[in-house]
């Protein structure tokens, strides 16, 4: 394991995870002691309009993964048009990899609790509502009982802080499906209807929850609010580069030396990133990673200074995403991850269209046959092939997504392939798992 260099730990700024090793950081009296509800005094006395020009100087984007900009989008809400609005908190967490929101909500919900409450003055919601992943047993569990606790302190409820606004927050637990993160899906899960993508137009920012005017953000965008409030647009845009501004949570996972969330300002590189994490794992070489998750498209050991950011990750031809970096060695096999995460999006693929629920069925068949050594050459154009009528022709991101893999490892990883179809690599999948394959 190496010991990272001053400089580099330097690049750390602990924003959102500052709390998380203070003892019962999840209480309210830490939180309190800690900053906590500061930034709602503050922000009850501004007008709400000037809370969504904070947030647009700030340039925060959205951490979901599409980094569309969150001052812009709370702009779209129409005002003055006698609907209810809404903030739903997209909780889900689902993409393979992503460890940021869970962790979170567990050590600091209030964190969440508060930027759900400054974001719903906002854009003048009462209502909100926080969507969780069904399985996050715990981080929920935490999460109602911040907002216990919020609603016990006067935060929540009637007239908050004297200040005339009233604000009723809901925590609803899903079942446990990828889909439910699309936040149509999402919201179509949340009014009790089977999870499926909605088609837009029209957006959420008009006919969102029950028709009405609503904004999805992730955790971690609603949780950056308090810290903008408090610190100032100007801070905030210390950290981070010109186009993505702020710290980021970024979690590593697989074959490296202490795995986890390490908070940076976006724009940090990989290399730094493992420096942090104390290196790869003895005895492991790197060789393939994702920068944000399993739907964006693996990068290789030549990435390793590629700066981090929205702009750099799409310059060096993949995404963001959630920066959920999973790391892999020259002991692990890219046809056989890129296979796993395949069943992943069959599995999860909600079989709305046609492309997304027939093409990840075919291609997971396509690579059992591969990796049981009976694939063919004319498999690989098949699979390009498949994924070329998949990309840009699903009717939601779950259907791209599941295709960044498939091109990029064929893109950098080709021989991997050919040596199993060649016969150089022994099987890793028995024949047994062919039925119906052909
Ligand atoms: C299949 C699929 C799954 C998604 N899962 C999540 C998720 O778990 N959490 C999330 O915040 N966004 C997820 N998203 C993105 C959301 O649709 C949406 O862009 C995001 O919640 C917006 O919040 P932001 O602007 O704060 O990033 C997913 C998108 C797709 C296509
Ligand atoms: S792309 Fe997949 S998940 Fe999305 S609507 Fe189509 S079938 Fe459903």
């Amino acid at each position: 394991m190496t010991t990272p260099r001053p400089e580099t730990l330097a690049k750390l700024t602990p924003v959102l995870t500052k709390r998380w090793l203070s003892p019962d950081a999840w209480r309210i009296g830490t939180y309190e002691q800690l900053d906590g509800y500061a930034a709602l005094r503050k922000a009850l006395k501004a007008h709400p309009d000037d809370l969504i020009q904070l947030i647009k100087d700030s340039g925060l984007r959205g951490r979901g993964g599409a980094g569309f900009p969150t001052g812009l989008k709370w702009g779209f809400i129409p005002q003055g048009d006698g609907k209810p609005h809404y903030l739903v908190v997209n909780a889900d967490e689902g993409e393979p990899g992503t460890c940021k929101d869970l962790p979170l909500m567990t050590h600091d919900p209030h964190a969440l609790v508060e930027g759900v409450i400054i974001a719903s003055y906002a854009i003048r919601a009462s209502r909100a509502y926080i969507y969780i992943r069904g399985e996050a047993v715990h981080a929920a569990r935490r999460l109602r009982n911040a907002v216990q606790e919020a609603y016990d302190k006067g935060y929540l409820g009637q007239n908050i802080l004297r200040s005339g606004y009233d604000l009723e927050l809901v925590v609803h637990s899903g079942a446990g499906a990828y889909i439910c993160g699309e936040e149509t899906a999402l919201l179509d899960s949340l009014e009790g209807f089977r999870g499926q993508p909605r088609l837009r137009p029209p957006f959420p920012a008009t006919h969102g929850l029950y028709a009405s005017p609503t904004v999805v953000n992730n955790v971690g965008t609603i949780a950056s609010v308090p810290p903008i409030v408090l610190g100032g647009a100007d801070w905030w845009k210390t950290m981070g580069t010109e186009k993505s501004s702020g710290p980021m949570i970024y979690s590593l996972s697989g074959r490296v030396a202490n795995p986890g969330q390490y908070e940076c300002s976006m724009g940090i590189t990989l290399r730094e990133l493992l420096e942090l994490a104390g290196g790869m794992q003895p005895g492991h070489n790197l060789r393939f990673w994702t920068p944000g998750g399993s739907s964006t498209p693996l990068l290789a050991a030549e990435h390793l200074d590629v700066p981090l950011d929205f702009e750099g990750v799409a310059a060096a031809g993949s995404i963001l995403g959630t920066t959920a970096t999973q790391i892999f060695s020259d002991q692990d096999c890219p046809v056989y991850a890129t296979y796993r995460w395949l069943e992943f999006y069959h599995h999860e693929s909600c079989g709305k269209c046609t492309p997304c629920r027939e093409g990840n069925y075919w291609m997971v068949r396509v690579y059992r046959r591969i990796l049981a050594g009976q694939g063919t050459h004319e498999d690989l154009d098949t699979l390009l092939d498949t994924c070329d009528n998949i990309l840009g022709r699903s009717f939601c991101g779950l259907g791209d997504g599941a295709t960044s893999s498939v091109t990029s490892s064929l893109q950098y990883f080709k021989q991997d392939y050919l040596d199993y179809i060649e016969g150089r690599t022994a099987p890793k999948l028995s024949e047994k798992t062919l039925v119906g394959a052909h």
